[in-house]
């Protein structure tokens, strides 16, 4: 029985060899058994995990499904005790400072909201033993997934279709042979469920469906919990159905259609809403059908995941023919044979993206650290959006590679956490504008989370989002974007730090603060010598997040023509921020000393923020400070870093800035043999799974081979010698350049880039090497038309 298994699948492999480009789906010979080998889909507010067994349980997600009401945590002691805690820590009293900030300025309490589970979707076929010829796969280029197998001599199959356009999750079961498919359909949720039925239509109208099954809970988690309504609607062609209440069962139908929405009190403000929202999608999706709602989705999604296509090479021999399973396993070996799965990645972090994150209203939200796909009640770090890297890492691959729109979700819960973010900077440091810390929740709770010394108290994570509106505008070049969303978000971000920013040495500076989540020991001219801290004056990440923000604004003050005390107060302030300082080891200097870190390995870069998402430290700009960028680099990975996945791809996207591709493409190869769950999600070596790898490692691979932040659209800037022969095309580079790249023997051949806006186009390639632009020698930037392309070629 054993061995005729076994041939069974092998006879599989050779059948299904090269059915599934290696490059572009991950497919598998038999149903994920638990969260690390379910596959991912979304339509960016929906998010569905299937697991592709015989009985299908298919885990739902809904983003705005969160552990409970608002939180006001802002500790009112904090204003009271600032003065003192930054005269001890002018003073050299860091220890004291600490304790005073823990006793009076963290959260009353110390966790915002958590991210919650919606429940399963359970489908039971009554099929057993007996299943041969299983497959299921994912679609990176068309953010589906699907199963078949023979059962009883019969081809079945299910296909998942999340729908941005209709706003539904959709699954369309079929089978080879007329009359074949039983299936019971169910929900079930483990906590908090305040009603679960089934019934079936009376009217029989394909309007209505022939049957629907309905969820509804939350309350009772809390008082003033998010509460949410669902249903899945069940459409049969030929068969009988019936309910017993709780499940709908079709007998012998040809094909059955299920039509699934969620809807929360999040976004509605009464159950009859958000029914009314329910009823309405699903009777749209119904009365259009299966095909029609899988038609538009696959549309809306090729249409963003087809604009990029990525070519690093072909595999050796059937290396990227495999299950994805084997492959991740034959990576950990044999990484060289299998470049296809490196590009597989790249692919997969861009279905991710767009899954996890769109535009679905005025509420829309971003991808927290599980994406939107999350089964606990109590996820690792509470399933947050994370400022201080995380959430920020989920959206370095929103621009470069050509999917802007899904950044918007980012800025509608900025708009909304900038209200909550307005209150805490008052309350706190009695200041406008408005400040976060190191996390914020479903509802924009700013206030300090959990209580440590080297992470609570970062004052830093509303600047840094608001440079994500600042990246989106010098991407796609909108100045009523500029003018609208950026400039309001921007000034009030400044606003705050005007007031918020004490002197200390001639500089504006912060404090308390930290550098994200790396404690230091203090040294013996210090009280209390020896001591492990974490909270000081002015970190360097700080002072680099703060020269992003000031050159944002006059940068802003100058494409708007604002010349008022905006921009003078900007430029003033911009003079008085430290520069990144070196140690006398010639790494850049982490805090304002240069303290021993307890941790030489530590995940996080923040200082290089200068170097990434940064400008600061390029080697365009500063060669001191990218060397010493370089350095500090290099004794992070020799003490260790890169110890989660998401530190990793954080290494790769600071080498890439450095024009290190050798180094960009040995982490890379380690990122993809050690991180990867089953479903290629990322984990930290291992579970929790947490999304921001994914994205990390994306954004470098485009970093690779495109960048434009140092005010010159780079082609080429760390190509690594391992990647000969390639192409890729539609990265997009600042001032909405959309660029196509090909290379052979390691260099350029040409490069064809498209002017959206018409601005001017500064040009550099590879090695600063001399190239031609429509034929002719490249000496200056051009002055580009509006949908023009020009042909870059290297100067022979
Ligand atoms: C079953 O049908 C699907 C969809 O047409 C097809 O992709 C698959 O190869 C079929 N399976 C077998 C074993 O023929
Ligand atoms: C479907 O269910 C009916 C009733 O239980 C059973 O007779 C039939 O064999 C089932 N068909 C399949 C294909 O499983
Ligand atoms: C530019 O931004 C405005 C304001 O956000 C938006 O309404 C408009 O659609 C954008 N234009 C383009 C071409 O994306
Ligand atoms: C602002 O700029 C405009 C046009 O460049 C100029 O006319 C005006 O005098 C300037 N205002 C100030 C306060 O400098």
């Amino acid at each position: 029985m054993k061995v005729l298994l076994v041939t069974t699948a092998l006879a599989i492999v050779c059948q299904a060899a090269g059915q599934y480009d290696g490059s572009r789906y991950l497919w598998y010979q038999s149903a994920g058994t638990d969260f690390h080998s379910g596959l991912p889909i979304g339509n960016g507010r929906i998010g569905a995990l299937v697991y592709g067994s015989n009985k299908e349980n298919i885990l739902l997600n809904e983003n705005s499904i969160w552990s409970g009401p608002f939180q006001d945590r802002l500790n009112p002691n904090s204003l009271s005790a600032l003065p003192r805690i930054r005269s001890l820590l002018q003073s050299g009293d860091i220890t004291e400072a600490g304790r005073s900030t823990l006793t009076n300025m963290v959260g009353t309490n110390t966790n915002p909201r958590m991210y919650n589970p919606l429940g399963y979707l359970t489908l039971d076929f009554g099929h057993s033993s007996g299943i041969s010829s299983y497959t299921r796969w994912l679609d990176t280029q068309q953010g589906n997934a699907g199963v078949s197998y023979i059962y009883g001599g019969v081809n079945y199959t299910r296909e998942y279709t999340a729908s941005y356009p209709h706003g539904v999750f959709a699954i369309g079961l079929r089978a080879g042979s007329s009359g074949k498919i039983n299936v019971t359909i169910g929900m079930n949720r483990a906590q908090y469920v305040n009603s679960q039925t089934a019934s079936r239509s009376s009217a029989g109208s394909r309007m209505a469906g022939s049957g629907s099954v309905k969820l509804a809970g939350n309350s009772g988690q809390s008082s003033g919990a998010i509460m949410f309504w669902s249903e899945a609607r069940v459409v049969n062609d030929g068969g009988t159905v019936s309910s017993d209440g709780k499940v709908i069962s079709v007998t012998g139908a040809n094909s059955v259609d299920i039509f699934f929405d969620v809807e929360t009190n999040y976004r509605y403000t009464s159950q009859a809403a958000a029914e009314a929202e329910i009823k309405r999608k699903l009777d749209v999706a119904v009365n259009a059908g299966y095909d029609a709602v899988k038609n538009a989705a696959l549309a809306d999604s090729t249409n963003l995941l087809g604009r990029v296509s990525l070519d690093l090479g072909k595999s050796a021999a059937t290396a990227a023919d495999q299950p994805t399973n084997a492959r991740i396993s034959a990576y950990k070996n044999r990484p060289d044979d299998d470049v296809q799965f490196a590009t597989l990645m790249f692919n997969y972090g861009r279905h991710l993206l767009v899954a996890s994150s769109r535009k679905t209203d005025s509420k829309s939200l971003p991808a927290n650290l599980q994406g939107i796909w999350n089964e606990g009640f109590n996820p690792a770090w509470g399933s947050k959006y994370t400022t201080n890297i995380n959430v920020e890492m989920n959206y370095w691959p929103a621009n470069p590679t050509n999917l802007a729109e899904t950044h918007e979700a980012l800025f509608d819960l900025l708009d909304i956490a900038r209200v909550r973010g307005q209150k805490a900077a008052q309350s706190m440091y009695g200041c406008s504008g408005f400040v976060f810390h190191h996390n914020i929740d479903v509802w924009g709770d700013p206030a300090p989370t959990d209580k440590g010394t080297p992470y609570t108290m970062w004052p830093m994570g509303g600047a840094w989002l608001t440079l994500h509106l600042m990246e989106q505008y010098r991407f796609t070049g909108n100045k009523t974007f500029l003018q609208q969303r950026v400039w309001p978000v921007l000034q009030d971000a400044a606003k705050f730090y005007y007031c918020y920013l004490f002197m200390h040495d001639g500089y504006y500076q912060t404090g308390p603060s930290l550098s994200p989540e790396n404690p230091f020991k203090v040294p013996s001219n210090m009280k209390t010598a020896g001591a492990e801290e974490g909270i000081d004056i002015g970190p360097t990440m700080d002072n680099s997040i703060l020269f992003e923000l000031f050159s944002a604004v006059i940068e802003t003050c100058n494409v708007l023509g604002i010349n008022g005390t905006d921009l003078t107060q900007a430029q003033s302030y911009l003079a008085k921020i430290k520069t990144p300082q070196i140690s006398t080891s010639g790494a850049i200097m982490e805090w304002r000393n240069d303290y021993a870190e307890t941790d030489k390995g530590h995940r996080h870069l923040s200082p290089l923020f200068g170097l990434h998402p940064g400008t600061q430290m390029s080697p365009l700009k500063s060669a001191a400070l990218a060397n010493a960028a370089k350095k500090f680099l290099d004794r992070r990975v020799s003490g260790g870093s890169g110890s989660t996945g998401w530190s990793r791809t954080w290494l790769m996207n600071c080498y890439a800035r450095l024009f290190l591709g050798d180094n960009v493409w040995s982490h890379a190869q380690n990122f993809l043999k050690t991180y990867p769950l089953a479903n290629m999600l990322n984990s930290n070596s291992g579970p929790p799974f947490q999304i921001d790898g994914n994205f990390g490692y994306t954004s470098a691979i485009a970093e690779m081979l495109l960048q434009s932040h140092a005010g010159v659209v780079h082609l080429l800037p760390a190509l690594p010698s391992a990647l000969g022969t390639g192409s890729v095309n539609g990265l997009v580079a600042r001032g909405n350049f959309v660029v196509d790249i090909s290379w052979s023997g390691g260099k350029l051949i040409t490069a064809v880039i498209e002017s959206n806006l018409g601005g001017p186009l500064a040009l550099r390639i590879q090695g600063g090497a001399a190239f031609t632009v429509n034929g002719s020698p490249y000496l200056s930037p051009i002055q580009t038309v509006v949908g023009s392309t020009y042909t870059i070629a290297r100067a022979i």
